[in-house]
């Protein structure tokens, strides 16, 4: 293989946090950073691909070089992803999608006069984007790669591997990177906005987990070396 063995292919990246608006000013958020994101395109770009990035919200600007689409929210995401990825080689989704949205959205500031009760906020289920990018490769691009990311804990009944299998064969993508974040906050942690990384790299057909270790950059390049082998570039 050569040193750019993703040239010529055309990558959808996406990245960052959704926001899901709860009134004009407030939004339901979380701690995605982007930087895992922001590294794969680089990896991507720097193997020579032609790269879509996507992103919620980041911590840190994107990258120089891609075409970039910035959403909100979770349906503005899905909306921008299905469309890059009907003409896309690889799908990388890298996003920290909300599973829910707040079921309305106030047209004005919620006041704390208009509640004298504590208010409750209902939520409806977001779609699942990977399901849907999957669902949609069928009927456009069979040779197209998917490749998720999920970030899983363990517990008393099972181990963050057999959930994160599971999850791979649920979603139906072909590559799934874990994170094994630790019990509760502090593992959660290691993972949110630092720096380093570590990471198992599922196949959905069932070859060898890949391990990888080191910066969200090194990672990266992990995750791209394995999706060049699989493109049968590398
Ligand atoms: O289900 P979970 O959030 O752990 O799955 C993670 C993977 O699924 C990530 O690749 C994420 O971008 C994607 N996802 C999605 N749409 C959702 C939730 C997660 O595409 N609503």
């Amino acid at each position: 293989g050569g040193a750019r063995p993703l040239q010529g292919k055309r990558v959808v990246v996406t990245a960052g946090g959704t926001r899901e608006p709860l009134d004009p000013v407030r939004f339901l958020g979380n701690k995605s950073s982007g930087k895992q994101g922001v590294a794969l395109a680089e990896s991507a770009m720097a193997a020579g691909a032609e790269v879509i990035f996507i992103h919620a919200h980041m911590d840190i600007a994107p990258p120089l070089n891609a075409k970039l689409h910035s959403v909100d929210t979770a349906l503005e995401l899905r909306a921008a992803t299905l469309s890059a990825a009907a003409g896309a080689d690889v799908v990388i989704m890298a996003a920290a999608v909300a599973d829910f949205r707040p079921s309305t959205i106030s047209t004005g500031k919620i006041k704390k006069r208009d509640n004298v009760a504590d208010p409750v906020i209902k939520l409806v289920r977001n779609p699942d984007i990977l399901v849907e990018v999957v669902a949609h490769r069928a009927a456009q691009n069979q040779s197209q790669l998917i490749v998720g990311f999920a970030a899983e804990t363990g517990d008393a009944d099972h181990d963050a591997h057999s959930y994160a299998q599971a999850k791979l064969v649920r979603k139906g993508c072909d590559l799934l990177v874990v994170n094994e974040v630790g019990p509760g906050e502090s593992g959660a942690e290691k993972v949110f906005g630092q720096d380093g990384n570590q990471v198992e790299i599922l196949a959905l057909d069932g070859a060898s987990p890949v391990q990888a270790a080191g910066s969200k950059r090194q990672v990266a390049d992990a995750v791209v070396r394995v999706i060049a082998e699989r493109l049968g570039t590398s």
